[in-house]
């Protein structure tokens, strides 16, 4: 009988590592997340802020509004099939992003 062996159970106990949980970045309406998702919006809606083909504009809003709206096309209180689409997909911490960047830009005219 080997004395002083360490059982292979132990070993991997101390070499686990400690698993450190970063919490994602709750903040909300974060910028470059908002710029990054906005890659996607903006086939429709134009940057510039101009209506176009019946898409409205969406830069400059407050946030509380553009929340509000993302929240109704969501919960399909607000009709527009391409919108509830894109809606549902999003996190609310997405939708906070896109609203703070959205809200940031200026009209460009
Ligand atoms: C395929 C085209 C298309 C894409 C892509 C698209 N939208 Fe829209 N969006 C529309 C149309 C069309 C409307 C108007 C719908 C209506 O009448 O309710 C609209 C409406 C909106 C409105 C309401 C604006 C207002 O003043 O009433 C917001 C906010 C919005 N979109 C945000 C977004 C965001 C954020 C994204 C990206 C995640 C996005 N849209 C992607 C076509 C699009």
């Amino acid at each position: 009988m080997s004395k002083g062996r360490r059982s292979p159970a132990l070993v991997w106990l101390a070499v686990l590592p400690v698993a450190i949980v970063l919490s994602a970045t709750g903040r909300a309406g974060d910028l470059a997340l908002g710029e990054y998702l906005s890659a996607e919006c903006v086939t429709c809606h134009q940057i510039s802020g101009r209506q176009v083909a019946g898409i409205p504009a969406i830069i400059g809003l407050p946030e509380e509004a553009f929340v509000a709206m993302m929240d109704s096309y969501r919960r399909r209180e607000r009709e527009n099939q391409v919108m509830q689409a894109m809606a549902v997909r999003l996190s609310s911490e997405e939708v906070a992003a896109l609203a703070a960047y959205f809200g940031s830009l200026k009209p460009s005219q």
